[in-house]
């Protein structure tokens, strides 16, 4: 494979950027170079040095004056609801019940799973992100359809078949011994094939029965290399319909508890309305607290407490996410600004670097990849956003009077959306404008 060299304002995290100006958290050269072979960096640091590691005769993809970080990554979005995003009026458990469920039982036809998954994955790219972290349908067929759309793209994705038994129409049920024979299946054929992962994935408590709970714990003891996602403690009904479908909890959160699900490779979306102990039992093990700001929003859930979770003695390990359909919006640009609001009116701020920390190593951190993702570090995967701050001409205007780079990203997450991506490269591939429209 030939090399190549990327030329352009390069920026990425080292750690948490405690203030707007703790430089050494990370890497910024106005003129960057990234050099590109057998689909990993190899070279990173200022033009003229990575220059001169390549050699005069190397392909040089100029992408002055833009910005070059590592791709975005989504911690929890949902494939098959890329028609339900935009439905109107209802909150959790009804917006499942009304339009969620009918829309997942599509993709029972297998047809269905392999245009949505491929359209999914184009729009992810799109907007600048290289991972994410999905859920699919209840059928096997959607997850085979994901990861064959993913692995075609040589895309790093975490991805699982939904595991669900009760409290919903039977288009979208599996049983405790189908959804535990399907995952093994997955699992066996697709974890590890490229840079496919597999995550066990039963949706949530009030989907599954008690046994099928104790199948998600088996498969978690059986396989403990693979993540696991659920969703937690994200509306005040569904937490009260939880508590009379497992009568012995203590909380919400003691039900995957006691079925061992916990752990670091755990990631759970929302986790918005958590009691102290809650909290603390999701610090111990480890876990993941997934923030989707636009889908708290639009269901009304709540408002997830960033920087308490944050800050307190003991810790939450978080993530960024879209959860589209839930969320109104594919880009994390779009998410990190909405993020922004709601810290806000928490009392909090989340300044750009943090933000951009999070949307990058943070995520990639808090997904366990990064190591391979989520950073320009050298010997990492080229999975790289480049991106426009003047994209729009609004934000053309605005940049008029931008004079720092803090103020710059500022910019491009309140304002920017697909428009300022300006290429995506997925293991050192141009990935965005290869796309067909
Ligand atoms: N809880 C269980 N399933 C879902 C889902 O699809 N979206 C959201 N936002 N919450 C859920
Ligand atoms: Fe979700």
């Amino acid at each position: 494979m030939t090399s190549k060299l990327l030329r352009g304002r390069t920026l990425s995290f080292l750690r948490w950027p405690e203030a707007i100006d703790d430089h050494s958290a990370w890497r910024y050269e106005e003129d960057g170079g990234l050099l590109i072979d057998g689909g990993r960096i190899i070279a990173a640091g200022s033009y003229a040095e990575v220059l001169k590691k390549a050699g005069a005769g190397v392909e040089t993809i100029d992408h002055r004056p833009h910005l070059i970080l590592p791709g975005f990554l989504d911690a929890h979005v949902h494939f098959p609801q890329m028609q339900v995003i935009a439905s109107y009026g209802a909150e959790l458990l009804d917006w499942l019940n009304k339009y969620t469920f009918p829309e997942e039982s599509k993709f029972q036809n297998a047809q269905h799973g392999r245009r949505i998954a491929r359209l999914f994955l184009d729009e992810m790219l799109r907007h600048g992100t290289t991972t994410v972290a999905a859920y699919c349908s209840v059928h096997k067929s959607s997850a085979e359809a994901f990861f064959a759309e993913s692995h075609e793209r040589n895309m790093l994705n975490i991805a699982g078949k939904v595991m669900m038994d009760r409290n919903a129409p039977d288009g979208v049920l599996d049983t405790p011994q189908t959804g535990y024979d399907e995952t093994k299946a997955l699992i066996a054929e697709w974890h590890g094939k490229g840079r496919q992962l597999y995550a066990i994935t039963p949706r949530f408590a009030i989907t599954s029965s008690p046994e099928q709970m104790e199948m998600a714990g088996v498969l978690c003891r059986e396989h403990p290399e693979l993540h696991m996602q659920t969703h937690l403690s994200e509306n005040h009904a569904e937490i009260a319909f939880t508590q009379e479908l497992y009568p012995w909890s203590r909380d919400y959160t003691d039900v995957y508890e006691r079925y061992g699900l916990l752990g670091k490779k755990s990631l759970f979306g929302h986790c918005i309305h958590l009691s102290e102990r809650e909290a603390d039992a999701l610090s111990q093990s480890g876990s993941v607290a997934v923030f989707c700001p636009t889908s708290n929003l639009f269901l009304g859930s709540g408002l997830f407490d960033y920087q308490r979770y944050r800050r307190r003695e003991k810790p939450l390990r978080i993530a960024a996410a879209t959860d589209v359909g839930g969320g109104t919006n594919y880009s994390m640009l779009r998410t990190m600004d909405e993020g922004y609001k709601v810290i806000a009116l928490n009392g909090e701020k989340l300044n750009p670097f943090q933000s951009f920390w999070q949307l990058t190593r943070g995520n990639a951190e808090a997904l366990s990849v990064s190591d391979k993702v989520g950073t320009l570090d050298e010997g990492t995967d080229a999975d790289i956003v480049v991106l426009d701050a003047h994209s729009t001409p609004g934000m053309r205007l605005r940049m008029e009077t931008v004079e720092t780079l803090a103020e710059e990203l500022f910019l491009l997450q309140t304002l920017g959306d697909d428009r300022a991506v300006r290429e995506v490269y997925v293991a050192g591939r141009p990935a965005k404008s290869a796309i067909v429209a």
